[in-house]
């Protein structure tokens, strides 16, 4: 119980420090939130989305599940997604995996987890999708690396297949894809500039990551 104490002693702490920051910190947050990135991150406890991108309550809404899968038949994701493009009609949807990632490691490792594995397959299907690509790789620690990459790029592509994200695209309202990769080991967030602001351009993403991961392994 004591550890549970601290946690609601250290809420008081932090409540009491905004509002001596700022008078109005809750009194302006209380109506609205206004946010302009939804985020799509794993669950992972070491993974703080507001934290890493140095934003405040207000300015991020969060989406997180265990390697950031996304999955039409995810009626928690599809609306959260839902919402954040036609409700808070953010800009930006932000798919921000990371490198040593538990769920990527056991889809690669092939172990077994239970319910979870159920939730793994859909990194399995995107190990499949890249089969010969993560063939050719010889070490075990870079193939980790680049699934948990190939899983960002497969997750910014099934945002791209949502319904609500293609109706944005095609009434040309202004919404982006991005694909994003974080760095536990050094706290640095990578671009993999997986970027979709459109059909054209979610459909050339494939292949354009496969140049660039050739390029960048010659
Ligand atoms: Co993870």
């Amino acid at each position: 119980m004591r550890s549970l104490e601290n946690l609601l002693r250290k809420n008081r702490e932090w409540a009491a420090q905004k509002k001596k920051d700022d008078p109005e910190y809750f009194a302006k947050l209380q109506y609205h939130q206004n946010p302009e990135y939804l985020w799509i991150g794993c669950s992972d406890s070491r993974v703080d989305a507001n934290d890493i991108v140095g934003l405040q309550p207000g300015e991020l809404f969060v989406h997180r599940n265990i390697a950031n899968v996304i999955v039409p038949s995810d009626l928690n994701c599809v609306s959260a997604i839902h919402y954040a493009v036609e409700q808070l009609k953010v800009k930006h949807i932000i798919v921000c995996g990371h490198y040593g990632c538990g769920g990527v490691k056991a889809a690669l490792d092939d172990v077994e987890l239970g319910l979870a594995e159920n939730w793994l397959m859909h990194i399995r299907e995107a190990h499949e999708a890249h089969f010969e690509e993560m063939e050719a790789i010889a070490s075990y620690a870079e193939k980790f690396r680049r699934l948990c990459e190939v899983n960002v790029l497969e997750q910014v592509r099934n945002v791209g297949r949502m319904p609500v994200v293609r109706k944005a695209w095609k009434a040309k309202r202004d919404l982006t894809v991005h694909g994003w990769i974080y760095g536990i080991e050094d706290g640095l967030i990578t671009d993999l500039h997986l970027k979709a602001s459109g059909e054209a351009e979610a459909t050339a993403m494939k292949k354009l990551d496969k140049a660039r991961f050739r390029s960048r392994r010659d």
